[in-house]
């Protein structure tokens, strides 16, 4: 099959950028989205030009570096699908295929459809862990796990960090993101002791570092390859009022500590 692609160049973070129009040709419909650019930047440096830049890693749909928006759309047409599983039978010859990258504040885009996406760590840094004391190792069954946590907690920790939430959303809000790294430490036993801290910490992180507020769009559901559920940020907030209410309580009988 032949394809015809607009796809964004630009050659660094402060370059304007532009979309330039690309012709492929030899593309068959079980190669992934990223193999057809393959195909296109063999060809690109076949002919001395400077190929497309994008980002990968695993293309199995685990680690979360290969977003890109495909007419309009992060991770493209199929849903629940990275972009690196996304196979060219979702796409018909006869219409263009848009290719961008990510577009929000806080992922500059670095070169082509590569952008920063180091704004998710900062998040991470702020509380995404748990801190546990050194010593041996406890038998595995010594913390029981209800199962009913444990198999939310495993949803919300589905999330590779991609940042297709962040794009899709109207708002540029990470709230579906930090929502599901909250969750999935703040359901087990083992995140309770920072529970509070962890929630407080993150959201300031999210804010501090210039993603939006959420408005309950729904779009970053709606783009996620792991399918994490709005209901997650729900939990989230409840977790960021909970944490809230507790301090302000502590504060007063502190003696107006603050
Ligand atoms: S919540 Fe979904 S879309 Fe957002 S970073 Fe995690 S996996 Fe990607
Ligand atoms: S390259 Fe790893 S998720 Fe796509």
């Amino acid at each position: 099959m032949r394809y015809t692609l607009r796809v964004w160049r630009q050659t660094g973070p402060s370059d304007p950028g532009r979309l330039a129009l690309y012709v492929v040709d030899g593309i068959t419909e079980d190669m992934s989205f990223l193999e057809m650019l393959d195909v296109l930047n063999e060809r690109l440096l076949a002919e001395g030009d400077e190929p497309v830049a994008f980002d990968h890693d695993c293309r199995e749909g685990i680690c979360g570096a290969c977003g890109m928006v495909i007419n309009g759309v992060a991770h493209g047409p199929a849903r629940a699908t990275t972009t690196c599983q996304l196979h060219m039978r979702h796409f018909d010859p006869a219409f263009a295929i848009t290719v961008e990258p990510w577009r929000a504040r806080p992922f500059p885009v670095l070169k082509d459809l590569v952008v920063d996406r180091s704004a998710l760590d900062r998040i991470i840094e702020a509380g995404g862990y748990v801190s546990a004391p050194t010593g041996s190792a406890p038998d595995a069954h010594a913390i029981p796990v209800p199962k009913a946590a444990a198999d939310e907690a495993f949803e919300a920790a589905a999330c590779i960090g991609c940042g297709a939430c962040v794009a899709a959303c109207p708002n540029g809000s990470a709230a579906l993101f930090t929502a599901a790294k909250v969750t999935h430490l703040g359901l087990l036993p083992q995140g309770q002791a920072e529970r509070r801290s962890r929630a407080l910490d993150m959201i300031a992180a999210h804010d501090d570092l210039g993603f939006g507020g959420c408005t309950q769009a729904g779009e970053c559901t709606a783009v996620c390859p792991k399918e994490i559920p709005l209901g997650t940020i729900a939990r989230l907030n409840r977790d960021v009022l909970s944490a809230t209410l507790s301090l302000s309580g502590e504060s007063v009988a502190g003696g107006g500590r603050s």
